[in-house]
């Protein structure tokens, strides 16, 4: 692969600035199955950064090394300049990474409110003791993660939904709640694995409205997609998996030219990339 310069936020790609994330020559073998092989990346802050590819390109699985559901066989990652390889997924989400999943990973017969009421316990500290005996700092805890659940809801746009089971919303919203869990934990980077399958026009409408907004104040984003006029349209800079490799990077307008990357998607549906190329 042809080296490039990772675009900073400022322009100038130059080192003036820590990337917030960092993955750096990662492997991850499934038996004899390479899902990724030398895999490097560099998020920097304030961007939304595209990861595409067919499927099987391995984006789900460096989104579950990044969160520490999944080890790498070989590399580093680093958070703010810290390696996060063998922390639990509870520490790295309590350092300030927090996704969504690709099959909405909702808990049936939950609320809403409920949902991101769980997202919010990361902030928790009084531990299982202070929950058993509601002790007043347990109490206040509790009324301050309720306020921030409500607050996450409103700012989402579900706050009328609060009270409904999860499972009964519609799939555009069912996406969104899992951005709001996300967001309850007061994450400094969001990876979000196709938030938009599934989803109709005004949906993916209303997510990439969304996504955009989050980023103007101030979220980094990782996001994982299969519909290319969604990711082009977001990204400021997208990454290209095949076969495990990244096999190309750079601005959407250089990637929707890439011959490597028309290669790769050569045998995906017509639409997927007659949307890429606009
Ligand atoms: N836990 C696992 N055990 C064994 N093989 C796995 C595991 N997770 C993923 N794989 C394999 O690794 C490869 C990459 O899968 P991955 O889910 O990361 O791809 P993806 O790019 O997210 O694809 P899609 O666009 O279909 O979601 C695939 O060949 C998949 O079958
Ligand atoms: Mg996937």
């Amino acid at each position: 692969m042809k080296a490039m310069l990772p675009i900073s936020p400022d322009g100038t790609g130059g080192p003036s600035r820590q990337p917030l994330l960092e993955v750096i020559r990662v492997s991850k073998a499934f038996g004899g199955l390479m899902a990724l092989v030398d895999v490097s990346l560099r998020i920097w802050p304030g961007q939304i950064k595209g990861l595409i590819g067919p499927n099987g390109a391995g984006k789900t699985t460096l989104f579950n090394l990044i969160t520490g559901i999944l080890h790498p066989t070989s590399g580093d990652i680093r958070f703010q300049g810290r390696s996060i390889i063998g922390l639990p997924p509870y520490r790295i989400a309590a350092l300030g990474i927090a996704r969504t999943f690709q099959n909405v990973q909702l808990f049936p017969g939950m609320t809403v409110l409920e949902h991101v009421l769980v997202g919010g316990h990361r902030h928790s500290r009084s531990g299982l003791l202070g929950a058993i005996l509601r002790s007043p700092r347990t109490r206040h805890e509790e009324e301050e993660t309720r306020a921030r659940a409500w607050a996450v809801l409103k700012r989402v746009g579900l706050a009328e939904w609060a009270d409904r089971p999860a499972e009964s919303l519609p799939l555009g919203l069912q996406r969104i709640l899992e951005i709001a869990r996300a967001l309850a934990t007061d994450p400094q980077l969001m990876l979000l694995d196709e938030p938009g399958a599934g989803l109709n026009l005004m949906e993916k409408a209303h997510l990439a409205e969304l996504i955009r907004s989050l980023n103007a104040e101030g979220m980094t984003v990782l996001l994982v997609e299969h519909d290319m006029s969604l990711v082009m349209g977001l990204a400021d800079e997208i990454a290209v998996l095949d076969y495990g490799q990244l096999i190309a990077e750079g601005p959407p307008e250089v990637i929707r030219q890439d011959p490597r990357v028309i290669t790769a998607y050569l045998g995906e549906e017509d639409e997927v990339w007659d949307a890429a190329r606009g």
